[in-house]
């Protein structure tokens, strides 16, 4: 969701700004747009484009039509105003020295955008952000402060989430950065400095780097970064070595990030689970919640949205069985307005793979006012969540492009079940055998996984199928439920099909009348206990004339085959690996069917990888 790159140094800016923007293509936008000094004109250049970040590049000719050393860039995701050139950012005063690029929504501009009119300033764009660089050029023009300080007095009018790069034609040499809710980075640079909502924007340039906090300004120029808290007081700000390959985050011969991301989940877990398993038990690096904290546990609260919500689903179930501490789910967008009851005895679990959903951190915050103790699994290291959780547990995916989460979700899962066996051997309530049979079945995940990715012209057959049908229900009971609510967000995500999940049990009471003829329903039935419950559920759909395109363990597909149309299956494994597993057909049926209805499988319209807007 939205992208900024600023660069100060003394190469020429629009090629490393249209880079930088390359680089966070993958966050979802609709427009693109660079603000750069020119020092022939002795003024800001602003071009911007609506649609892909190629227009804008053919504008510049791939940078070399635009001079300058200085700049800001932009991919803009609409939210005050339609997608079009004029709402594209960098925004600019209508005096042309100031020019501004904003994630996130200024809530007040409205009120701010009456007073500025009334004071004579003109409009030009829909964009709550012009009314950001409106009231920085009133107050150093108008009333002639500083930039600094008119950048300050500015973010004492603002109220909402932002993250600002701001460039004066004035003071060409430098960028202000700005955070408020909303993340931004600092790039330490040789002779150069850069700011980027994403470290992937710089992470060619340079790889140390600095998280900003919330109420921080940064002054940028080419010999180095000053940094001051919200009272404009200076402060030292940690440098961050980031250590990850820049081709981690490329397609490296793949056609999409996606199918990358999806192959490359065995290699994920074996970093997210093997470090952390060793003579029967779980060790996690920076542990500190005591023994006796987690003896007095009454509840536990797992707080997230999406696919990691979907994770949390079945964390419930695979948490309670394996811990018997009472565990609630909720959906982030919803706890922080439904007066939860939370308090010191609850530990609130936060998932998030980007560490930046705004709902989610809300709700984190929420949590930590009711005096709960936060534990957060989160991929992004430094991200937000995980820099204002009490604990964090990082899943080690490496970086995940595609908008739809894969490795994101199945490294999720695998922090679950660590932190369900951790718990367990606390509480007593597995046995020491239990907990050996069921992380040496963790340890074996990878290669499992491995043998179903090792086929997926068998799911790719299927999808050819199917891929014309323009409604899917996914039915499972337990953790098939759970995840049958994954697969159909994969599907309806990248293949726009409208697709449901259902607790299978729920059928008659409503859903089974939208099954006819030629219906098609993928039915879950991994979970063992329940196989014979999943298989009357075949019966019942396919004898109101559905197709039944049916996942399960290969030690129960000619079972199901007898009923099913089709049986795509999965190795068997223990109980509470069975999702880490049938997830990832279910990731390769949507894929397959994205790609066959010839849609933009990484950038799927209206979505963005991290959503930082309420
Ligand atoms: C997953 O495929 C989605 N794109 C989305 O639901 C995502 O899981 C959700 O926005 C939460 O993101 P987070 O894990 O980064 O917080």
């Amino acid at each position: 969701m939205c992208g900024i790159v600023g660069y100060v140094g003394t190469e020429q800016a629009t090629p490393i700004l249209l880079e930088g923007l390359s680089r966070l293509e993958y966050r979802g936008y609709d427009s693109a747009g660079v603000a750069v000094y020119s020092r022939q004109q002795e003024a800001l250049r602003v071009y911007k484009a609506k649609g892909r970040l190629r227009v804008l590049s053919d504008m510049l000719q791939g940078g070399a039509a635009a001079d300058g050393t200085t700049g800001i860039g932009h991919t803009r995701w609409a939210t005050h105003g339609a997608p079009s050139d004029v709402n594209s950012h960098p925004q600019v005063s209508h005096s042309g020295k100031i020019a501004v690029v904003h994630n996130g929504i200024i809530e007040n501009y409205a009120e701010l955008k009456e007073f500025l009119l009334s004071e004579g300033v003109p409009f030009t764009s829909e964009t709550d952000t012009e009314v950001v660089a409106q009231l920085i050029a009133y107050f150093y023009e108008g009333e002639h402060l500083s930039l600094l300080e008119a950048v300050g007095r500015t973010l004492l009018r603002l109220e909402g989430a932002y993250a600002l790069g701001i460039l004066c034609a004035d003071a060409p040499d430098k960028l202000i950065a700005v955070r408020k809710d909303s993340p931004l980075i600092l790039g330490y640079g040789e002779g150069c400095s850069f700011l980027a909502s994403d470290v992937t924007a710089i992470l060619r340039y340079t790889r140390e780097v600095g998280y900003m906090d919330d109420g921080e300004v940064a002054v940028l120029t080419r010999d180095g970064i000053a940094c001051y808290n919200y009272l404009m007081q200076p402060i030292e700000k940690e440098i961050i070595h980031i250590d990850w390959e820049i081709d981690a985050a490329e397609k490296g011969g793949y056609e999409h990030f996606m199918f990358k991301e999806i192959m490359e989940q065995p290699e994920a877990l074996r970093r997210c689970i093997f470090p952390r398993v060793r003579d029967g038990a779980v060790y996690f690096e920076d542990f500190h919640l005591s023994d006796d904290y987690i003896c007095a546990l009454k509840k536990i609260c797992i707080i997230a949205c999406g696919s990691s919500y979907h994770v949390g689903v079945v964390g419930k179930y695979h948490l309670e069985r394996m811990t018997r501490i009472p565990v609630e789910v909720a959906l982030a967008s919803e706890f922080r307005y439904m007066d939860p009851i939370v308090d010191s005895s609850t530990l609130v679990v936060v998932i998030s793979q980007s560490g930046e959903t705004l709902d989610t951190m809300a709700a984190l915050r929420e949590a930590k006012r009711l005096g709960a103790h936060v534990l957060s699994i989160v991929n992004v290291v430094g991200s937000s969540i995980a820099r204002e959780s009490d604990q964090v547990l990082y899943t080690w995916a490496g970086p995940e492009i595609a908008v739809a989460t894969t490795k994101g979700y199945s490294t999720q899962l695998a922090v679950v079940n660590l932190l369900g066996v951790y718990f367990a051997r606390v509480l007593g309530t597995m046995t020491a055998q239990a907990c050996v049979d069921l992380l040496e079945e963790m340890l074996l995940l990878p290669g499992k996984m491995e043998q179903v990715l090792a086929h997926p012209e068998d799911i790719q057959y299927w999808a050819s199928q199917y891929f014309n049908h323009d409604s899917v229900f996914y039915i499972g009971r337990n953790v098939d439920y759970a995840l049958g609510l994954e697969a159909s967000l994969k599907l309806k995500e990248i293949s726009y099909v409208h697709s449901e999940a259902y607790a299978s049990g729920e059928l008659k009471h409503g859903t089974i009348s939208l099954v006819e003829d030629g219906t098609l329903v993928v039915a879950l039935g991994t979970y063992g206990r329940l196989f014979e419950k999943a298989m009357s559920n075949v019966v019942e759909v396919k004898a109101r004339g559905a197709d039944v395109l049916a996942l399960t363990t290969e030690s129960r597909a000619a079972e199901m085959a007898k009923t099913a149309t089709a049986v795509l299956t999965i190795p068997d494994t223990h109980e509470l690996v069975l999702p880490s597993l049938g997830v990832v057909p279910m990731q390769l049926f949507a894929y397959y069917v994205a790609l066959m209805r010839g849609c933009d499988i990484d950038k799927p319209r209206n979505l963005a990888k991290s959503v930082t807007v309420e």
